[in-house]
């Protein structure tokens, strides 16, 4: 997979992405990311990549042409690619679409800076808008991190087995269960006893019923569109009568 990133301040990305996993995927060929100074495809002596909006206002506007110029120089090699501009007005980001993207070979993404991007490059320069949240950033370098790192890990290799993207929280749309490590006490708050039993079935079935538990809890949202099993099911339903997971462990 190749992922570009086209900023105006690519010295913000760089330590992000040469830290922790996505460095080592990059060192070890799993990912190529590459980024890319916007600077360098404006036009003129003063390479000037922003200008004021149309109409009045305040603000800088991000031009149109040097995002497609960068997205030009990029293209013998980017046939293929999904080219992509982060901004909050975008499609909404999730694991769903991490899953979809890391289908992809090649990723370009534009990050908009300053108020805004000239509405044209949605459209012609960009294939889609997408938002990693409801709030605003100064710029996308944030959200291009955000969607990079979600990618990465999706590719094959990157993560270990013991990490496997398979149980993650929403991997089935639901949160993941509960993790402890050591001590077993920590501040008077012990470590739930099944986790120490070694029996694996009861641990799974725990694990199953607090994944269940906790998304009810806390995103019951994610429960209107997630994939239950019949056993889910029944314990979904019970909490909604104001059963707990006390009420469904042996
Ligand atoms: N740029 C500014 N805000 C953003 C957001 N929420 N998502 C993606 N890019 C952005």
């Amino acid at each position: 997979m190749r992922i570009d990133i086209v900023t105006l301040f690519p010295g913000m990305l760089e330590a992000p992405l040469a830290g922790s996993i996505m460095g080592r995927a990059r060192v070890r060929g799993l990912v190529d990311i590459r980024v890319h100074d916007l600077r360098a495809h404006a036009a003129g002596r003063h390479r000037v990549t922003d200008e004021p909006p149309f109409g009045g206002g305040g603000g800088m506007i991000l031009k149109p042409e040097p995002l497609a110029a960068a997205v030009e120089a990029l293209k013998p090699e980017g046939a293929d690619a999904r080219v992509i501009l982060l901004g909050p007005a975008g499609r909404r980001f999730s694991q769903d679409v991490a899953r979809e993207l890391a289908r992809r070979s090649h990723l370009i993404l534009l990050c908009g800076r300053y108020e805004g991007v000239d509405e044209r490059v949605s459209g012609t320069v960009a294939h889609e808008e997408l938002s990693i949240g409801d709030y605003v950033l100064t710029g996308g370098e944030p959200a291009a991190l955000v969607v990079t790192d979600a990618v990465t890990r999706l590719l094959p290799g990157v993560l270990g087995d013991g990490e496997a993207p398979a149980r993650d929280s929403f991997a089935r749309g639901l949160l993941e269960h509960p993790q402890y490590t050591r001590p077993e006490v920590f501040r008077g708050v012990s470590v739930p006893a099944v986790l120490r039993s070694g029996d694996h079935a009861r641990i799974a079935r725990w694990r199953q019923l607090m994944s269940l538990w906790r998304t009810w809890e806390r995103r019951p949202d994610l429960l209107e569109t997630a994939d239950l099993t019949p056993e889910e099911q029944k314990w979904t339903d019970g909490f909604r009568q104001g059963r707990t997971p006390a009420d469904f462990l042996d």
